[in-house]
């Protein structure tokens, strides 16, 4: 292995305690596709293009956001931290950046969306991140690949013509300082996500070299001394070091995961129903069991928890979300004790059971209680 960049841009473990000890967080998916309600890569799926796609920039206004209310949801659901989309995919920005036009305030909403929700969720106590998408299908400097909206257009390689990249990659500079130095503190950025292997029709994919990942990430750095950043920069291969966090999304892994063969601080990252931006018709909404279980699974395997909700374009939560987080709020009061600050246990637990442990405390979760006895192996006198 090579070991090209310096050891400083990765955030040493004692760094790392509070993510620990927190377990559980909120990621919010929100943006215009929320008025589409299908799906936050709706643009991707169905081929909309810029003037296509304008009707939900020109008609945004989620009159009833109050982001009060969704930290309050937050709190009381046991979460400790929050990861709000800063730009998804599709280039809108919720904040008031100077080298863009297209962002909240030029919405009939006409705000800035991202001071309000700092301030609300650290009033509850919660600490804050920004996801920021590497990927932007708005951008005039951002090539048509296999994820954009117009790669199938015959037109797609012309098109490309004189798009360059390299100031796509001083942009997102510019974006992540404002995000960085305006909000106060900030604690996470969680950037997404590179493909530079995949080719479509010709048209090349794009990584750590077209986002200028390092100069990137050292920025950020010099921003943001603490930040935990993760891992979708990818720059595997460049470096020994431990990412500051490893993502899994959507499926909880086997076994806990590691890089170079040491086990690395994960946070998995999960849905209530499938998409991550609202997605009104959905019906694949998990159950209260399934929801406890995916954060037990995690902080049995050693991990967080990011749990994602996608408000409405009004700026609600649905109905449905509001269930999904009263289920936590119910059983995490009951049992935050066995989250927070615990984690993997060397001890196997019995069949349909998990453990977490926190110090010599040993946490026995049961999904499926046996016929009669719940027989703990090697636990005679401990
Ligand atoms: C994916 C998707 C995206 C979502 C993210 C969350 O990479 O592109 O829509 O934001 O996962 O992990």
């Amino acid at each position: 292995m090579t070991d090209t960049l310096p050891a400083d841009l990765f955030l040493p473990q004692a760094k790392k305690a509070w993510f620990i000890e927190d377990r559980f967080g909120m990621f919010i998916h929100w943006g215009i596709y929320a008025l589409p309600a299908r799906h936050e890569w709706v643009r991707y799926r169905e081929e909309i293009d810029d003037a296509a796609y304008a009707k939900y920039f020109e008609n945004f206004d989620p009159d009833l956001y109050d982001p009060r209310d969704w930290a309050r949801r937050a709190r009381a659901a046991g979460m400790k931290y929050v990861v709000l989309t800063a730009k998804h995919h599709d280039g809108f920005c919720l904040w008031d950046s100077k080298v863009t036009d297209y962002k909240a305030t030029n919405t009939p909403h006409g705000r800035d969306l991202i001071a309000p929700f700092v301030e609300a969720f650290r009033a509850e106590g919660l600490r804050i991140g920004f996801y920021y998408s590497l990927v932007d299908w708005h951008h005039p400097d951002f090539a048509i690949d296999m994820y954009h909206p117009l790669r199938n257009r015959p037109d797609a390689a012309a098109r490309n013509d004189g798009r360059d990249i390299k100031r796509y990659a001083a942009y997102m500079r510019d974006q992540v300082t404002e995000l960085l130095t305006w909000f106060g503190k900030i604690d996470i950025i969680w950037f997404d996500f590179s493909y530079p292997d995949r080719i479509y029709k010709g048209l090349p994919g794009k990584g750590r070299d077209d986002w200028e990942s390092v100069e990137l990430l050292k920025l950020v750095r010099t921003l943001a001394p603490d930040i935990i950043v993760n891992n979708r920069l990818i720059l595997d291969g460049l470096t020994d070091a431990m990412p500051d966090v490893v993502t899994p999304e959507q499926y909880p892994p086997r076994t806990p995961p590691k890089v170079n063969g040491q086990l690395a601080t994960f946070e998995m990252c999960q849905t209530f129903s499938g998409s991550w931006g609202y997605n009104r018709d959905e019906e694949s909404w998990k159950s209260p069991e399934q929801l406890i279980q995916i954060l037990i699974d995690g902080v049995a395997l050693g991990g967080n928890l990011l749990m994602n909700v996608g408000p409405t374009g009004r700026g609600t939560f649905d109905q449905r979300a509001i269930n999904a987080l009263d289920a936590y709020a119910t059983w995490m009061r009951l049992h935050g004790r066995a989250i927070y600050g615990a984690g993997r246990s060397e001890l196997v637990p019995p069949d349909g059971c998990r453990y977490t442990q926190k110090g010599n405390r040993l946490y026995v979760h049961i999904y499926n209680w046996p016929n009669q006895y719940l027989l703990l192996d090697g636990l005679r006198g401990k």
